[in-house]
């Protein structure tokens, strides 16, 4: 049962696509208060546990801390954090009484779960407009499933991007594509997709390419696709101010540019220096956005990464005379004020202040950003899928954005931004996932190995054994940083293995994403969502159902020989290890205390189910699925679902077939 009540005139975010009716009085959960913008309060029970955020920080269960929906470019993870990249209103209080809450804002919005009174939950915004969707349900998962079910089919991606992708800020030439390319050929590690940063442009011109070092890019894509490896460029939201750039031009003529108050094209200072945002808010200019992508698709391109769209601003025209009047006020000054200054160049990127200086343009109505901040990563992705849509209508596009909001779960994924090589960040990566399929993002996943910092040797490898089951599985880091490519530590044979695995799971995941994106389920489920009522599977969250048959448990501690797991039932505990091996052992259900060697793959097939398994294959094309083992319990049967991986025809009945587990494998 959904309902819908609506405060105030919202802004129309398109985040429902579902007709839910509105109601009529006052939510039967909670008190709410329009003394001062808006606010919602909640008295919670001792037990209740609160689910859902997508992207936020700390647990999966939310309670005990204050999260705030305002997307933000910062690149330090760290607990304290309130914002992240996203802003995916939707949670579920889950104890004897169980309801969901989707407030459909998009400006800043503040989740206090427990926080200030540690049993008051309360959702607040300066402005009393907003449409607020109340959801009853049997339990968390009934919920969930009720709000995937309004908010339209999550993205499905094309089954090539469920290989392994390798990135890095500071590929240039077509000599590091081939680098990596053959790093990992030369160690027999599957890829699928070397991922393109900003240098491969000009001058950070989006849809462009470095003339000197891509002079035949459509060749290059090719010679790179003939080895397997699809390129997979990134593009940035903002356009850079310089005449004779086609874009920028069209751009300024057109008035697809948000602007100041005056009419004047806003300046953002990003990675090419000036530029102005395409205001993809507005119909007109996100379809003229869009069809830049076909560019690079004309090409050879078939996928691309969305970035720096909360949208990201070093610094504003406005931010910098500011931060200038601050220095001459400083320099003479005894003794020099460096907090001052500190504190001005600190707040100097992504300032609040910015935001409220530029408009978009809906529909002749003029808006400022502010209002709206939330929507832009996801109407710049919108804007691809659309053109995507429009280009080829039966073709599926890699697609994933760094910012988002709910609702951009049917144009692209994500990746969870720029995380650290800290081990912490494996079990934050982990305790994301069954959130962010809550909000309706499924093709989603982390920077393996971590962005920022150095990396180790077996931080990788016990990040790469979690990142075998996302569906986005990618090696990325920042310049300057310790260079992780698989083929750079010592025994690459265990890197190997663990891709391998990946490989070789690739027709389980695929089929069990897929039945996920085409029934409104979730794909990496919390164990109670399975077991409900098993009192101790409610509070374990560094273990995770992954579609219908299987748990994982990944090591995500330094030094660890192993770790322990809790199993809610009986289930057989494979380790996949390097050179195709794979030991079996049979555990009951309790606690357990598992090994687990650096090179290998946990993961627990659930009683009586088992699942498919591939020879590994060096790209997810080559792989084999005529020919696929069982592993699990005898007698079990899988669903297998799978399609051509190309084409968008989701709803034929010859994509299932039933497979038994008939001998020992
Ligand atoms: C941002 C992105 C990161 C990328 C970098 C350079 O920090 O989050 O993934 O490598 O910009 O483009």
């Amino acid at each position: 049962m959904i309902r819908k009540y609506i405060f105030g005139k919202p802004f129309h975010t398109d985040a429902v696509i579902a007709k839910v009716e509105s109601a009529d009085g006052i939510p039967s959960y909670g008190t709410i208060s329009l003394a001062e913008g808006f606010s919602f309060a909640y008295k919670m029970e001792q037990d209740d546990i609160v689910y859902g955020l997508g992207e936020a920080n700390r647990g999966l269960n939310k309670r005990g801390y204050c999260y705030i929906s305002d997307c933000t470019d910062d690149p330090n993870h760290t607990e304290d954090k309130r914002s992240l990249y996203a802003a995916h209103n939707f949670i579920v209080v889950s104890g004897k009484v169980n309801f969901g809450l989707f407030f459909d804002y998009p400006s800043k919005l503040t989740f206090d779960i427990g926080y200030t009174r540690s049993d008051l939950l309360e959702v607040t915004c300066e402005e009393a407009h907003l449409a607020l969707y109340v959801i009853e349900g049997t339990d968390a998962y009934d919920i969930a499933k009720q709000f995937r079910s309004i908010i339209g089919r999550s993205y499905i991606p094309p089954k090539f991007a469920f290989g392994f992708g390798q990135s890095r800020w500071g590929y240039k030439t077509k000599e590091d594509f081939r680098k990596a390319a053959e790093g990992y050929r030369k160690n027999g590690i599957p890829l699928d997709m070397i991922y393109m940063d900003i240098d491969y442009m000009e001058g950070y011109k989006d849809f462009t390419l470095n003339k000197e070092n891509f002079s035949d890019f459509p060749e290059f894509v090719k010679e790179m696709k003939d080895q397997g490896v699809r390129l997979v460029p990134i593009i940035d939201a903002g356009v850079k101010v310089e005449d004779g750039y086609d874009i920028y031009e069209e751009g300024v003529k057109n008035r697809y540019f948000c602007q100041r108050e005056d009419g004047s094209d806003f300046v953002a200072a990003v990675w090419p220096g000036d530029t102005h945002f395409p205001d993809v808010l507005n119909e007109d200019a996100r379809k003229w956005f869009g069809n830049k992508y076909r560019i690079l698709i004309d090409q050879g391109i078939e996928g691309f990464w969305n970035d720096m769209n909360e949208p990201a601003i070093f610094y504003s025209k406005e931010g910098m005379e500011e931060l200038k009047a601050v220095i001459r006020e400083c320099v003479d000054e005894e003794p020099f004020p460096l907090w001052k200054l500190e504190e001005k160049l600190n707040g100097l990127s992504n300032s609040p202040k910015d935001y409220k200086r530029f408009y978009h343009n809906v529909n002749g109505e003029r808006i400022r950003h502010d209002k709206v901040h939330n929507l832009f990563g996801c109407y710049m992705t919108r804007a691809a899928g659309e053109a995507f849509q429009r280009i080829a209508p039966e073709k599926r596009f890699l697609m994933f954005s760094r910012s988002s909001y709910v609702g951009m779960h049917r144009y692209g994924g994500i990746w969870t931004g720029d995380n650290k090589s800290w081990w912490s960040h494996i079990l934050l990566n982990l305790k994301m996932m069954p959130s962010l399929n809550m909000c309706g993002f499924l093709y989603t996943g982390a920077d393996i190995g971590g962005f920022g910092a150095d990396t180790t040797r077996d931080l990788v490898l016990r990040w790469l054994a979690l990142g075998v089951f996302t569906p986005l599985m990618r090696n990325h880091s920042a310049i300057g940083t310790r260079e992780q490519e698989c083929y750079q530590f010592e025994n690459t044979e265990d890197f190997c293995g663990i891709i391998e695995t990946r490989y070789r799971l690739v027709p389980y995941l695929y089929s069990e994403y897929m039945k996920a994106a085409l029934h409104d389920d979730l794909y990496f489920k919390p164990l109670v969502f399975i077991y409900p009522q098993d009192e101790f599977a409610r509070g374990v969250e560094d273990q995770m159902m992954i579609g219908n048959e299987i748990m994982i448990a990944p090591v995500y501690t330094q030094n660890a020989k192993g770790r322990y797991v809790y199993l809610p039932e009986r289930m057989k505990f494979l380790k996949f290890s390097k050179h195709g091996q794979v030991t079996e052992e049979l555990l009951e259900k309790g606690h357990h205390y598992v090994e687990i060697a650096l090179h290998e793959v946990p993961l627990f097939i659930r009683d009586g189910k088992c699942i498919p398994l591939a020879n590994a294959a060096s790209t997810v094309e080559e792989l084999d699925t005529a020919r696929l083992t069982l592993a699990g319990f005898e007698g079990a049967q899988y669903v297998l679902y799978e399609d051509d991986g190309i084409h968008k025809d989701y709803e034929n009945p010859r994509n299932y077939r039933t497979l038994v587990k008939s001998s020992e494998m």
